[in-house]
């Protein structure tokens, strides 16, 4: 007899894409990374790291290797860590990374980023660190993947499976498992443990809310991509933490709607992107939070007003209650009002939406984007 139903439309849980059912698994996906890790009074247990607190006193020097979207989540965890442990930190992608005689040492942490644990330039990345005697902390979601077997320690990611070749999920369980790392490294070592580490870390705990809280108001992002599908071009401008979320959602939307994107640090922009802006092209701002960078965020209202003056088409994504940008945005997108660093957590998901719901709106495969695979197991 007939049955109507088949495995893989249960799987993806009644959404027509895995990409769709795993934005909307994002709370949950933020809060089993955190579980377990985070005890009630503020100290993190990260003992399954397998880093001694005592080889993370002696560290000198953070370098981070991935490639993608987990080098966007390495990009934001720089300033993370510069500002919580005081100990320097690079990012580099991983395909770049061995070919320019790096300098690595036993002192250097390198930290690889790779929600599969297969990408080969992040693996032979991770090799060649270890041949030069660092540390080498993988941060991954697979479990027994090749780069953790193959590095000293790993910080797992709890974000479940993650098919649709774009990161979403796994992405922002990245940003939580860099966060942990970088408050964990100030706990050991005994650094600014004072109001706001155990502020953030407050505040981190409270992350599963405040996604489920944006992905309640993202409506009126899918009826803009759908208003942009035959754009050409889109340009994307932050600052801070908010630059590296620009580009991530720079690359969404070449992954997902083979669209040009491109993104621009906001202070920049005078030095010679302003030249693209033309009548009509859609301009999105990520403006930062207001708390403790009030200059930044001055600043980048500023650049709204002179990208909107020379036509761009506004589509700015600001914390709630931020008054200060409404009459300059042709499309206002509220988050959460959270602290600056964990802003990338709250600002990204609108971004993926967007992302998401433009290629749809252009007929497009999202979970198979064209030329890409979910793991690059060549260099
Ligand atoms: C591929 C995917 C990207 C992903 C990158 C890194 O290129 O298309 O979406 O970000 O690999 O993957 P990894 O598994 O190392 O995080």
């Amino acid at each position: 007899y007939y049955v109507d139903w088949d495995a893989s439309a249960a799987e993806k849980g009644g959404y027509e894409y895995f990409m769709l059912k795993e934005i909307v698994e994002q709370p949950r996906a933020v809060a089993d990374t955190l579980l377990g890790r985070v005890a009630v009074d503020g100290t993190l247990t990260l003992d399954e790291m397998r880093l001694a607190p005592q080889e993370l006193r002696q560290i000198s020097k953070i370098v981070i290797i991935a490639c993608g979207t987990s080098y966007h989540a390495g990009l934001i965890a720089k300033y993370a860590i510069e500002h919580w442990c005081r100990i320097p930190c690079e990012v580099e992608v991983a395909s770049e990374f061995r070919y320019r005689d790096p300098i690595l040492d036993r002192q250097t942490l390198v930290i690889a980023i790779s929600q599969s644990g297969e990408s080969m330039d992040t693996l032979m990345a991770t090799r060649y660190a270890r041949e030069q005697q660092s540390r080498v902390l993988a941060i991954c979601n697979v479990n027994g993947s090749t780069i953790p077997r193959e590095s000293d320690g790993v910080l797992y990611t709890h974000a479940g499976p993650e098919v649709g070749v774009a990161a979403t999920k796994t992405f922002l369980t990245q940003l939580v498992a860099c966060y942990l790392v970088g408050l964990y490294l100030a706990q050991v070592r005994g650094l600014k443990f004072g109001d706001e580490i155990n502020t953030i870390i407050g505040q981190l705990a409270r992350m599963p809310e405040q996604v489920e809280k944006v992905l309640s108001t993202v409506e009126p992002v899918r009826e803009l991509a759908r208003s942009l599908a035959d754009a050409k071009t889109v340009l994307f401008l932050g600052r801070h933490v908010g630059y590296p979320v620009a580009m991530e959602g720079a690359l969404k939307l070449k992954e997902l709607a083979y669209m040009h994107a491109e993104a621009f640090a906001a202070g920049e922009l005078k030095h010679g992107p302003i030249a693209l802006i033309e009548d009509g092209l859609p301009v999105v701002v990520v403006v930062p939070s207001r708390e403790g960078r009030s200059v930044l965020h001055d600043k980048i209202v500023s650049n709204i007003q002179e990208i909107r003056a020379r036509g761009a088409r506004t589509i700015v994504i600001a914390e709630e209650g931020d008054e200060s940008v409404r009459p300059y945005s042709d499309t206002l997108i509220e988050i959460p009002a959270v602290p600056t660093l964990l802003q990338p957590i709250v600002a990204t998901v609108p971004l993926q939406v967007f992302a998401c719901e433009l290629a749809l709106a252009k007929g497009n495969d999202v979970d198979q984007p064209r030329n890409l695979a979910k793991s690059v197991t060549v260099e």
